[in-house]
């Protein structure tokens, strides 16, 4: 294997990146608890995770994103533990967040609090149905080069949610099923990463999903994660340009992506894998809003 660092960005993406550093939203885990079970990791894990831990390790978390983007904070909220898995409170791009309706009632009274945050800093608000859940950044991803958005439905999010979404951005939607109760939200088991990479758990799909990601990814381009790296939640990784952060992986999955190019940084998640999340549902991404926007240019 080639030790040999491989160009991952173009110069273009590169003056992108400096120019509109990525931002992140996270929600400080002052109120963090597992107080019920939504899905197979709160399971026997209810009030089983410590405070103090998931404070310190979030922190570690919060450090190392800020060394690769900016960070906004949402005021936690009582009766909302969930709420510090900000990739549920929507899905944003160029200025329009399209707002979750959670599937579970247990996660629903974060929906007010995340709308009003976006609101005040100047978002254009889209609602989502009730009818058909949507949980946000935790079901839909973009393609890293920003031309396709996929979206897991099964568990969490309902396939008739996808419609319009392609409306909103006028993007190609293209849908995943997920069929792995473990693996209940997209971004449990799908990274796609710089470069043009995609990092994903394929048992966590049904046959067809899996055609439709081979695809679209070239096979040079697909890195497989092993069952022990998906159930440490490696696929639920945060990536800007070059750099990756998530919890513990093995050495074989992290010699795979550091030969290709990337930096690794490993943060220790483990009272969040008690709810079912880790480094990737404790932040959503951000662009700016319009009216900052305008106003910067003004
Ligand atoms: N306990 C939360 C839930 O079940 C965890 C959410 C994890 N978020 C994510 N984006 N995967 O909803």
């Amino acid at each position: 294997m080639s030790t040999q660092p491989i160009e991952i960005t173009s110069p273009a993406i590169l003056a992108n990146i400096a120019s509109t550093p990525a931002t992140f939203l996270m929600c400080p885990p002052k109120l963090y608890d597992v107080n019920y079970v939504i899905n197979p990791w709160m399971a026997g894990n209810v009030h089983a995770s410590s405070r103090t831990r998931a404070a310190e390790q979030w922190q570690r978390l919060y450090e190392a994103v800020r060394t690769i983007a900016d960070v906004q904070l949402v005021e936690p909220q009582p009766g909302s533990p969930d709420m510090v898995f900000t990739a549920n409170a929507g899905l944003e791009r160029n200025g329009t967040v399209a707002i979750s309706s959670f599937f579970h009632p247990e996660r629903q009274g974060e929906e007010p609090h995340f709308r009003r945050w976006f609101q005040l800093a100047g978002y254009t608000i889209v609602d989502t149905p009730r009818t058909t859940p949507f949980e946000g950044e935790g079901d839909a991803l973009f393609s890293t080069d920003g031309t396709r958005l996929w979206v897991g439905y099964g568990p969490r999010t309902d396939s008739s949610s996808h419609t319009p979404l392609r409306k909103i951005w006028n993007i190609e939607v293209t849908s995943l099923h997920l069929i792995d109760p473990r693996f209940y939200h997209l971004d449990t088991c799908f990274a796609p990463l710089a470069g043009g990479y995609i990092m994903y758990f394929p048992e966590a799909f049904d046959k067809a999903s899996r055609a439709k990601i081979e695809a679209f990814y070239p096979s040079e381009k697909r890195i497989i994660v092993s069952e022990s790296d998906a159930i440490c939640f490696a696929c639920n990784a945060i990536n800007v340009a070059r750099t990756i952060i998530l919890n513990n992986i093995s050495i074989d999955l992290r010699n795979q992506l550091e030969s290709r190019g990337f930096n690794i940084i490993e943060v220790t998640l483990t009272e969040f894998l008690k709810a079912g999340g880790a480094a990737k549902c404790l932040v959503m991404k951000l662009s700016r809003p319009e009216r900052e926007a305008a106003s910067l240019a003004s």
